[in-house]
């Protein structure tokens, strides 16, 4: 959906399209958060707190930039804040629970 939107954004595609797009990667990371939590939630995970007030913030900024986007064209700070997303919070920060759910499935 990123490499969709980046793209779309490039060869100047429909606003409309490219907002189905931000909505469609809105519900995938409302989804992703609250699984996350759910299984974090679920396996005691000590850390659950900081890593729930970190989707907190993600969430903010998300809501946020997309309106920038809608409002000003803002794509980006738009492509900046998805890309962050995945490299900072997907490959970093959700890595750093993957040993303890482990255990916890395994156990
Ligand atoms: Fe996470």
């Amino acid at each position: 959906m990123i490499n969709t939107l980046h793209f779309s954004i490039c060869n100047k595609q429909d606003h409309t399209f490219q907002k189905s797009l931000i909505d469609a990667i809105e519900n995938y990371t409302k989804i992703h958060f609250q699984t996350e939590e759910h299984l974090l939630e679920k396996s005691n995970y000590p850390e659950l707190a900081s890593h729930r007030k970190l989707h907190d913030e993600l969430a903010i900024r998300r809501e946020h930039i997309n309106k920038e986007f809608i409002d000003h064209d803002d794509y980006v700070t738009l492509l900046q804040f998805l890309k962050e997303w995945w490299t900072n919070h997907i490959n970093k920060d959700d890595m750093e629970y993957v040993s303890h759910v482990m255990e916890y499935i395994h156990n």
